[in-house]
């Protein structure tokens, strides 16, 4: 459609048609065919005529379901508007990738941008068109759980992902390829107060704009044609109701013109944070804030007319949003195509197909991490010894953590599985020892939202056939971790440790002082010190996903390398978080202040230093660093300087390495970070090769948020800092130059 027919459009509405074109309400209301659903109806108190018209749907799946309900749509609305179809395809659709955390520990932005691209095609060909992802919310606190859906800590690797998140959806916009890209949550989501799910965000506008907003801002520079607002208030403001947020920086400053989604139920919110005094008030409140479609809830469909007919700057403000709803359905093309890339048949040939599931294992190799590996105790090679495999994820098919819907999760290889493929049945003996956690943990803590799950054996016997395998095996490897529930949406943790019925099966098993390999499922960073201890090689192997157990056995056998490398620090213990590598420097710092160990700034129960940084992550080869030059000591705005460092695989094995460059700034108008990460390249070495790593450091890598809130960079020395992760650096020192242009103001 060309852009005045769409405004002709526009204006054929009546005010009823434009609101109906803001509502967006979930599959359930539009389960049997043309019969309205009115169990849903009467808890969100809609009309069944805003139902019937709604512009948009959100979480129903399958080609034949989508163009049967486009269908429908098309032959009941008078203006014959196709609807939008939007899900939460966060880490695969049907072929399920590792949850976004273990993406970030690949730190392979073309990999992910891949999986992205698969996920869109498989979307795509089922009918869909737009996914709620990215999730860009940059976590420190692992208490929050929803920091599994993040790539980590960084704003500088955030971005990256982001762009390649969104490059992979939406590619060339090929209807039967690609998919929109919605990004979420516009803003801070991921800083909520003591990680609490839902809670307030309250920092200051530097950090918020240094570190937080960036990937939101790289994601949209990708093209991103969405964003979703977050549940959170910023400076006392929920983000649902911020004209601050949504209008002045996404729309003004970012030049954002793309639709703006409120999230699930967060209009309605504005009454419970106290900011609205009535649903009418919310309604208000939040198309003056910029937000386009209202998930889930009646507000819009029950306020906006009497609204509008008040005041006339609403009524504008209702347009524009409309406006950019039909844009989108524009762009998608469905104004010619309704259906878009739907197609039962080729949804068959696509959607979970071997090829997809070969990209979803190669990925998840690389996602996993390797955290201790002792006196070489892995890779295990093709061993003949005896191996028992115990522990609550020996042989479950939940490897791909919360957010995965996919109808073919009993098709996850368990790594029961996997084993027998890759060793001879008669050396493994598989128990899963102990539940995954306490019964009544389960009924507690998850209430309804928990579909039973009863352990369905005799709980001291299989304690007991776990001891006895182990007992009997030569090497043990023990499949523990967090029961998928306790991370994603409403999963904070006031404690960081698995749980106890694990860590007591643990135990007993370590009495039997016998070589054990920990694999470690979890959507967050865990505090892992006993384990650490207890276990003679660690990995961690987050939600992997559908191919995840034999990525894993790849890895124990040595068939693959581990090159994963965490984008998000493991505390020592929950008391030091929030935590994150780029700190700033404080007055007393511990390692070199005059003042006496006291009064640094410090624990006096416990150590600064995480149990594993940012960027650490081990390789079965041996990677030396050495010969870090730059071309000059001097830089200025014009001419950026190179940084190079040599890198030789002098180990056994063929490995990929992540070279890290991280940059510091020693005197600032504000205080800097003592490291921020600035750029990294991953090399792939033979036993014995070097390879020659070089950078470019610019200008523009200097720049942050000054003292007068200007995005510049100052004059003054810096360090730059190169290796393997963010604590394993060598260094070398450059001057920026005052010269004229430096922006620099007096
Ligand atoms: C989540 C969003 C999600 C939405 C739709 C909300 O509860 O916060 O991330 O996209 O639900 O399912």
């Amino acid at each position: 459609m060309k852009n005045n027919e769409i405004h002709n459009l526009l204006n054929k509405l009546s005010v009823k048609d434009k609101i109906y074109q803001l509502i967006q309400l979930s599959g359930q209301f539009y389960q049997q065919d043309d019969e309205l659903v009115t169990g849903p109806q009467q808890k969100l108190g809609i009309a069944a005529e805003a139902i019937k018209n709604a512009g948009s749907v959100l979480n129903i799946r399958g080609a034949q379901e989508l163009i049967n309900l486009q269908k429908r749509n098309l032959e009941n609305s008078e203006h014959a508007i196709p609807m939008l179809f939007m899900a939460d395809i966060i880490n695969g659709y049907e072929t399920i990738f590792p949850i976004p955390l273990g993406l970030g520990a690949t730190w392979n932005p073309g990999l992910v941008k891949e999986a992205a691209a698969v996920s869109a095609h498989e979307a795509a060909v089922s009918g869909m068109h737009i996914t709620f992802s990215p999730m860009v919310d940059l976590v420190r606190d692992p208490r929050w759980g929803r920091v599994m859906e993040s790539t980590g800590e960084d704003s500088f690797l955030n971005s990256v992902f982001a762009q390649a998140f969104v490059e992979g959806y939406q590619g060339d916009m090929n209807p039967d390829k690609n998919i929109v890209a919605c990004v979420k949550h516009f803003a801070g989501y991921g800083a909520p107060e003591g990680g609490r799910e839902y809670n307030t965000v309250d920092m200051s506008e530097r950090t918020f704009r240094e570190y937080y907003l960036p990937a939101y801002k790289a994601a949209l520079d990708a093209g991103a044609k969405m964003m979703m607002t977050s549940f959170n208030t910023v400076d006392g403001i929920p983000a649902t109701a911020s004209e601050w947020l949504n209008r002045t920086i996404l729309r003004e400053e970012w030049g954002f013109n793309g639709v703006l989604i409120s999230d699930y139920a967060a209009v309605k919110e504005l009454k419970d944070h106290g900011v609205a005094r009535d649903f009418k008030e919310a309604a208000k409140l939040a198309l003056k804030a910029g937000v386009d479609i209202d998930m889930m809830t009646s507000v819009y469909a029950n306020n906006l007319e009497s609204l509008v007919a008040e005041d006339e700057e609403l009524r504008l403000l209702l347009d524009e949003a409309v406006l950019r709803v039909l844009q989108l359905k524009n762009e998608l093309g469905l104004f010619e195509n309704p259906f878009r890339g739907a197609d039962v048949e080729v949804e068959n040939v696509v959607v979970f197909s071997d090829q997809n599931r070969e990209l979803a294992r190669k990925v998840a190799q690389e996602s996993l991490v390797l955290l201790k590996n002792a006196n070489g105790i892995l890779p295990l090679g093709n061993t003949d010894a005896k191996i028992a495999l115990i522990g609550p994820y020996a042989d479950t098919t939940s490897l791909s953590g919360m957010w995965s819907f996919s109808s073919h999760q009993q098709e996850t290889p368990t790594l029961k599985q996997a084993f027998f493929e890759a060793f001879s049945e008669e050396n493994v003996l598989v128990s899963v020892g102990c539940p995954m956690i306490e019964a009544d943990f389960l009924k507690d803590s998850f209430g309804s939202y928990h579909t039973a799950e009863s352990t369905s054996f005799d709980e001291e016997q299989e304690f007991a056939r776990a001891i006895d395998y182990a007992n009997e095996a030569d090497i043990i490897v023990m499949a523990v971790g967090e029961h998928h529930l306790q991370s994603g949406e409403g999963g904070s943790r006031a404690q960081l440790t698995l749980p106890e019925i694990q860590k007591t099966f643990i135990k007993a098993v370590k009495a039997l002082n016998k070589p054990i390999i920990g694999v470690v499922f979890s959507g967050r960073p865990l505090d892992l010190r006993d384990e650490f201890q207890q276990f003679d090689a660690l990995i961690e192997a987050w939600y992997p996903g559908t191919e995840g157990a034999g990525a894993i056995v790849d890895i124990l056998t040595g068939k693959a390398n581990p090159s994963g490398r965490l984008s998000m620090t493991f505390p020592y213990e929950v008391g030091q978080v929030p935590i994150h590598y780029n700190e700033f420097s404080t007055g007393r710092p511990l390692a070199d202040s005059s003042h006496s160990k006291r009064f640094t700034s410090r624990y006096i129960d416990a150590p600064n230093k995480p149990l594993f940084p940012f960027g650490y992550g081990l390789s079965y080869t041996h990677f030396e660093y050495s010969n870090l030059k730059l071309s000059q000591k001097q830089m200025s705005e014009k001419s950026g300087i190179t940084v190079s460092v040599t890198v030789k695989n002098s180990g056994n094995y063929i490995g990929k390495e992540t070279v890290q460059l991280y940059l510091r700034d020693l005197v600032g108008s504000v205080v800097r970070p003592v490291k921020e990460l600035k750029a990294f390249q991953q090399i792939v070495l033979i036993p014995g090769e070097s390879q020659t790593v070089v950078f470019e450091i610019t200008e523009e890598m200097l720049r942050f948020h000054r003292a007068d809130m200007k995005y510049a960079s100052e004059p003054g020395e810096f360090h730059v800092m190169i290796g393997r992760n963010s604590e394993d650096l060598q260094k070398a020192e450059f001057t920026l130059t005052a010269e004229a242009g430096v922006l620099i103001e007096p």
